[in-house]
């Protein structure tokens, strides 16, 4: 039986720090001085953590000048490593280590591998990860992309801390992870962030949302990530730079779409 959570800050796993059902991404920003004002007003709203990663260029400086804005306790900072760097300890260090220059904190929260490969076997890539926070880089590990059977491998394999995270695509357009991988992570306790909640900007303008909006004085944006964050251990990370629509993403917490609803987005397949 569908059980709708409640819960506007959610527990990161099993570790009992929570962070807010709606946090904010940083793919692709174009407008620098609109980002860093955009993220700033998020965690002064209480979107209290951003997903960033090495590879998005030039994103990591950006959460780098909020922090030092709104002060490193009040953000939850999420960055992905590259998986190449995962080739040897060696290499995994020093891209932590110029995570951490270039967001300019001494540790972050939570450190990721960006996507599972092949030629990477994941009982190294969890070792390495667990060195990670040995040696103080981040205070929890976690993996991006992994499938059900690439999670249960890395839940097996770790010795010491737990993964906290598996950061995976999910919107009301795309709901595949809800048949297998999600039941799994709800049972083991497994944070799910949802990235490209949003699908690029694309339900914004979804007529059926915007209608069913109507009815609870919210817009499309609002009732697709209120579907998500009315799931258990899910967290949804949409990008914006632009400071109205952080009004609109925190507009998302604070109520919940009607389990009947949610079950009629649950088997309505949109075209996309
Ligand atoms: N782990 C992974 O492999 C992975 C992959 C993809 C993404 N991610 C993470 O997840 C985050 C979110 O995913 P995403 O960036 O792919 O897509 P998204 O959040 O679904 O959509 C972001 C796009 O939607 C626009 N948008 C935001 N709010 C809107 C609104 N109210 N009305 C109309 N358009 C709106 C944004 O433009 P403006 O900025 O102009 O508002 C941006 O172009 C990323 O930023 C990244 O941090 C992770």
């Amino acid at each position: 039986m569908f059980e709708i959570d409640l819960k506007d800050y959610k527990e990161l796993g099993k570790s009992g720090e929570k962070i807010s059902a709606v946090g904010v991404g940083t793919w692709g920003i174009v407008d620098r001085r609109s980002a860093i004002e955009a993220l700033t007003y998020a965690v002064q709203l209480g979107l209290n953590h951003i997903d960033t990663a090495e590879m998005y260029l030039g994103a990591e400086e950006i959460v780098g000048e909020v922090v030092k804005d709104v002060g490193r306790e009040k953000v939850f900072i999420t960055t992905k490593i590259l998986p190449s760097n995962f080739r040897d300890f060696h290499l995994c260090k020093k891209a932590a280590e110029n995570c951490l220059k270039r967001l300019k904190v001494d540790q972050v929260d939570l450190i990721l591998i960006h996507w599972p490969e092949s030629y990477l076997s994941i009982e190294k890539v969890v070792n390495f990860l667990e060195k990670l926070v040995d040696e103080g880089y981040t205070r929890y590990i976690g993996v991006s992309n992994f499938s059900k059977y690439e999670l249960e491998k890395a839940v097996e394999s770790v010795k010491r801390y737990e993964i906290s995270v598996n950061q995976v695509k999910y919107s009301v357009y795309d709901k595949r992870i809800e048949l297998e991988l999600l039941p799994y992570m709800i049972r083991e306790k497994i944070t799910l962030q949802a990235y490209t909640p949003l699908e690029r900007g694309e339900v914004a303008y979804d007529r059926f949302l915007k209608n069913l909006g109507e009815k609870y004085k919210k817009t499309a944006v609002q009732i697709a990530l209120n579907y998500l964050i009315s799931h258990k251990e899910v967290v949804a990370i949409p990008k914006t730079e632009r400071r109205e629509r952080i009004i609109e993403f925190k507009g998302a917490m604070g109520w919940r779409l009607s389990l009947e609803d949610i079950n009629l987005l649950k088997s309505k397949n949109f075209k996309f």
